[in-house]
Parts: structure tokens; C-alpha cells; sequence
């Protein structure tokens, strides 16, 4: 086999309270063609997000995660690779686009490879790419996800909430790098902080599995990353109480942000909240789109190539 074809599902880190740890994919997809080619060095072809500036370079992630794969089970056999990519998940948003491409990029290598690796190896390699396991965990293995760290090896726990959910994702216009995000954290929290996120995290995890989603309202609250990350996002107590008043168990900074995400019973009216929160953006001098989500079981898997050909009005 010389090309395989890839779907990969944006991811939401953190849900709240679990910060670094939680996680969980939605049906938001980039797909990604991986070819091997005669003709040395690498091509790219990119329809979506990215389109204006990801280039064929060994450092893009895209690039860089399949030869880590290739290179680690073939010995380094040199190959031209031909990459395609129709990409729907913004980018620096909070919404995993990185983890996307680093997994999509260890997955393809590794269907070339006959599966050498397991997903749970997987795991290993695209946690020491990223440097935290809770975006590329529900990319991997879909539903919601609680990673953990032991020993420098990353390992994940995947769960299916009991009951459907629906995830409202507000993506403002203006990019807030990761590493931005995580400096404004401090590097000690106060000892009840942590009680306070450990008993949100813990209520979060109990009630997705009972289908208790009164409690999502407290669960989702959070003192560890997202106060000292509030000044990066425009509005961002207002866009919180606005897709709470419009029905919304309660919203959240979704990964490192710069998107807010709330969470909704599907019975809720979730255009309303979404534009609530947009609304809100507005107010403060941000424009900002919106989608409305579910929860992804399945995470990366391969496809057929005629999802691929979608014509670019279908981008959202
Ligand atoms: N847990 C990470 C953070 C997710 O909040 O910084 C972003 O990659």
C-alpha cells in the first residue's frame, strides 16, 4: 500500500477542570491523503485552514510526526510523500488543530507500516511530540478522554458519556498560541485550588457517566488555568454567563483558547446560545463563528477517498 486516506477529529482539552488531563473529540474533521511518491522530497496540497501558509517543510507537523513512525520501522528508508490535506479545524484555537496533525501523521505512517505500532504506543509518541496528552488522547481514540502521566509514559482512560451532549464551540478571529496560554499560568496554585478542581474534575468525570447533567453546571467550573487566562480572551465572563442564561449547562475556555465552548442538553436551543456568546465577542471588538457539535466516538480513522473531494464551499 502507497496512500492511505485519513480522518481526524478536532479536540476540546481540558473540559474545565481537568487541565491537562481531560479531553474529547467532536465531529469537526481535517482529512489528510498521505501518499508515497517516486518523485523525492516532500509536496503539499492544502484546501481549508492553513491553506495560505503551511508549507512542504520536514519541521511541519504533518511531515514530521509520519517520518517519525517511518523512519523508527523502516530503518529511515528515504521517500517522496505526497500530502493532501482538507482542513476544517481552525487553527490555534483551542481546538487541537496541532494534535490533528500530528496524529493524523502517525496514524498514516503507521497504516503504511501494517500497524506496527499500537494506538496505545501511538499514544507514547504523539504525547512527546505535543508535550501533553489531552488533545492527542480523544484524537486517537474519539469519546472523552482522562490522560495521565506515569513514569514519562502518557496513558488514557476513553469513556462514553451516558447521554448525548451537545458542544457549542464559539471560535473568536484572533489566534492565541499554546505557548502564550501556558505562560500565563502560574507554576503553584493554592492548596484548596487544587481541592476545588479535583472535586469539579472528579463531579465532571461522575456525572458524564450517569447521565447526572444537573451537575455539569458546578463540574465545569474551574480555578486552576482559566482565570489567569481570562485577560487573553475578549468578554470572556460575559461569553460564560451568556451561554449559561441561554440555556447552556455552562461554557468553558476550550484547550488553551482561544475558543469558548459551551455544553447543552440537545433539547436546549443551541443556535440561541451560540449566538449569545457571538454576541458577546461582538460587544468586545471580536468577531467570532460558531459550531455546533457532538461527541466523536471513533477518533482517527481511515476513509474513503471521495470525502476528500469535497468542493471548497463545503469548508467551513
Ligand atoms: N491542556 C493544554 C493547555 C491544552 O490548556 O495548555 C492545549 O494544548
Amino acid at each position: 500500500m502507497k496512500k492511505v486516506f485519513i480522518q481526524v477529529p478536532a479536540t476540546s482539552a481540558n473540559c474545565g477542570p481537568g487541565f491537562d488531563t481531560l479531553g474529547l473529540a467532536c465531529n469537526l474533521y481535517n482529512e489528510v491523503s498521505y501518499e508515497i511518491t517516486d518523485r523525492k522530497g516532500f509536496q503539499l496540497e492544502v484546501e481549508g485552514e492553513g491553506a495560505d501558509y503551511l508549507k512542504p517543510f520536514g519541521r511541519n507537523l504533518a511531515f514530521a510526526s509520519f517520518l517519525r513512525v517511518w523512519n523508527a520501522v523502516t530503518g529511515g528508508q528515504r521517500i517522496g510523500l505526497k500530502v493532501k490535506m482538507l482542513n476544517r479545524i481552525p487553527m490555534s484555537r483551542g481546538l487541537g488543530s496541532s494534535s490533528s496533525a500530528i496524529v493524523a501523521g502517525l496514524y498514516a505512517a503507521n497504516a503504511l507500516c501494517d500497524d506496527y505500532y499500537t494506538k496505545d504506543e501511538l499514544l507514547g509518541i504523539a504525547t512527546e511530540i505535543e508535550g501533553h496528552p489531552d488533545n492527542v488522547a480523544p484524537a486517537l481514540y474519539g469519546g472523552f478522554t482522562i490522560s495521565y502521566m506515569e513514569q514519562e509514559k502518557a496513558h488514557s482512560l476513553r469513556l462514553l458519556p451516558a447521554k448525548p451532549l451537545k458542544f457549542i464551540a464559539v471560535v473568536p478571529d484572533s489566534k492565541l498560541p499554546t505557548s502564550l496560554a501556558r505562560q500565563a499560568i502560574p507554576k503553584t496554585v493554592p492548596h484548596k485550588d487544587a481541592v476545588y478542581n479535583t472535586s469539579r474534575a472528579s463531579l465532571l468525570v461522575g456525572a458524564l457517566l450517569s447521565g447526572n447533567y444537573e451537575y455539569l453546571g458546578m463540574a465545569l467550573e474551574d480555578k486552576l488555568h482559566q482565570p489567569y487566562r481570562a485577560h487573553l480572551i475578549p468578554g470572556l465572563p460575559d461569553v460564560f454567563a451568556a451561554a449559561k442564561e441561554a440555556g447552556a449547562y455552562n461554557a468553558i475556555i476550550s484547550g488553551a483558547g482561544s475558543t469558548v465552548m459551551a455544553y447543552a442538553s440537545p433539547e436546549a436551543d443551541c443556535e440561541r446560545i451560540a449566538k449569545a456568546m457571538v454576541e458577546v465577542f461582538a460587544a468586545n471588538n471580536e468577531h467570532a463563528c460558531y459550531h455546533i457539535l457532538d461527541l466523536d466516538t471513533d477518533g482517527v480513522k481511515t476513509v474513503s477517498y471521495t470525502t476528500l473531494t469535497l468542493p471548497t464551499s463545503d469548508l467551513v
